[in-house]
């Protein structure tokens, strides 16, 4: 992690808990990181149980993000959620383009180019996620399908706003197999990242967040944060446990 950029541990609950399991979990982590300074801590919560968390952490030092979130600010799109039904909430940011989405549900970087800036014009603060698949690893295919994502993604967003978008680099063949990048590969992706980002704008890419997702757990965090260009994590299954998110949390704060 460098010392200029405040560091961001992001838990993304995917399809997991209910309002009352959100609550319970929420009880069980507010004493954990009450006294967590100089870092950022996020939780992206499904859409049902945002008000609630919201609510339960309103004062506390985590931020609440949504998971998605659709580009237009109203309209015939069954099943979507707005940036104005999401800030009408108190949310303070969203995942944008997870590779869940990207996978299961159809996401395309042409969206992207169009939510990212819609995130940012609504006042959320927008988390996009990039990275390659295994095939595209093997097949040398890496850079270039960053390079696409990214530039796509970050097109239409103002130079002068681009240290608001956090970008997480998840190799899809490290999330949820318990098969994290080395951290050479981290380390190489994410410098990768960073350097596409300067080809829109140089002190911009020294300022933007770039987190790395895919596996990380209490046991791998440390490497991974020590690592310069890191500047985070987003973690899926081990932030479902409020005590493996905060162990997470505390290896980012050492
Ligand atoms: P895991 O931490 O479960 O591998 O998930 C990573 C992820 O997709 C977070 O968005």
């Amino acid at each position: 992690m460098s010392s200029s950029r405040t560091p961001v541990i992001a838990g993304n609950w995917k399809m997991h808990k209910t309002i009352a399991q959100a609550e319970e979990y929420v009880a069980g982590l507010l004493p954990r990181v009450a006294d967590v300074e100089g870092l950022e801590v996020v939780l992206c919560v499904p859409y049902t149980a945002l008000q609630a968390v919201v609510d339960s952490t309103r004062g506390s030092q985590l931020a609440i993000y949504a998971q998605n979130m659709h580009e237009a600010p109203s309209g015939a799109y069954t099943g979507e959620i707005s940036a104005p039904m999401l800030t009408e909430l108190d949310v303070h940011g969203t995942l944008l383009g997870h590779s869940e989405r990207r996978q299961y549900f159809g996401e395309t970087d042409r969206a992207l180019q169009l939510k990212v800036p819609a995130a940012l014009e609504a006042g959320l603060a927008p988390m996009l996620c990039v990275g390659e698949t295994e095939e595209q690893r093997l097949a040398g295919d890496t850079e270039r399908t960053l390079r696409h994502q990214v530039q796509e993604a970050l097109e239409k967003v103002a130079v002068d706003r681009l240290t608001e978008v956090t970008i997480a680099y998840e190799p899809i063949w490290a999330i949820g197999t318990g098969q994290v990048a080395t951290l050479e590969q981290a380390q190489e992706a994410i410098a990768f990242v960073r350097a596409l980002v300067a080809g829109f704008d140089k002190d911009a890419a020294q300022q933007v967040r770039i987190l790395y997702g895919g596996s990380v757990k209490p046991e791998n965090a440390a490497e991974l944060l020590a690592l310069p260009d890191i500047d985070g994590a987003l973690v899926g299954g081990a932030s479902l446990d409020p005590a493996s998110f905060a162990a997470i949390i505390d290896a980012a704060r050492s």
